[in-house]
């Protein structure tokens, strides 16, 4: 009899990929703006002829709708912001918001972030990572598909620049330690938090559209900061 085949843990997609129905305007934008603003996985990244300028490059993955992003974008002109996600309607509804705003410092993968990080970005050469709310994989048996993991821990070390940042952000407790445990074990990153655990919300984080559900439910959010040395 053969050997069961063993799975790579790191190989593990944080995703399932949803059908979700985009809306009117999220067709709109993702039949009229796509060469705008989204990137191919096929093509190589160059930073300064994506966004036609040198400056900061910070990564948000999972953006969701892009609420969240679009703000955060223009509130800093002087970065340069790349968001991955793989919903299709998000997408779209990214580039809605970017078009109605006239915000020129978004670009956009539709794809696996791991993918685009591993296979696209310089190592060294990030100035920030966000990830707010990723999906929680509640049940013990899904735990495997949380994006927090050793191996994503080693990625982001490799892609950030020394004093870049990682910044996570979950409204599930659980979550939340695993992800502290996780990231306190990782050499190279520095928790930023006073009391080596979670941190407040930075002025520069607005609320998202996971987190707004989350607090109806009644749940906590913990903000956590990690520095690379
Ligand atoms: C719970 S939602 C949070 C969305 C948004 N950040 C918010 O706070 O409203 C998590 C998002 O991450 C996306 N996602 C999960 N794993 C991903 C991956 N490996 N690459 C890109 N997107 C991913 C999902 O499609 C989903 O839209």
């Amino acid at each position: 009899m053969s050997e069961p085949q063993k799975i790579d843990p790191a190989k593990i997609k944080s995703f399932i990929r949803r059908q979700g129905r985009a809306t009117a305007g999220q067709k709109q934008a993702l039949e009229s703006h796509w060469d705008k603003y989204c990137l191919s996985p096929q093509a190589s990244f160059d930073a300064e002829q994506a966004f036609g300028r040198q400056a900061p490059l910070i990564v948000e993955i999972g953006f969701g709708n892009g609420d969240s992003l679009a703000a955060m974008a223009a509130a800093n002109p002087d970065l340069n912001y790349l968001g991955i996600e793989v919903h299709r309607p998000g997408v779209g509804h990214l580039m809605m918001l970017l078009e109605q705003r006239g915000i020129t410092n978004v670009r956009i993968y539709h794809h696996d972030a791991i993918e685009i990080l591993e296979q696209k970005i310089a190592d060294h050469s990030l100035a920030g990572v966000h990830l707010f709310f990723p999906d929680p994989w509640q049940k013990r048996r899904h735990h495997k598909r949380r994006i927090v993991r050793p191996s994503f821990v080693e990625l982001l070390n490799k892609k950030l620049m020394a004093g870049g940042y990682f910044h996570a952000a979950t409204d599930w407790e659980h979550y939340a330690k695993d992800m502290l445990g996780i990231l306190s074990a990782g050499t190279g990153l520095q928790n930023s938090s006073p009391t080596n655990d979670f941190c407040e919300r930075p002025a520069y984080r607005p609320l998202t559209k996971f987190e707004n559900r989350g607090l109806g439910l009644g749940h906590g959010v913990w903000d956590l900061i990690f520095r690379k040395l």
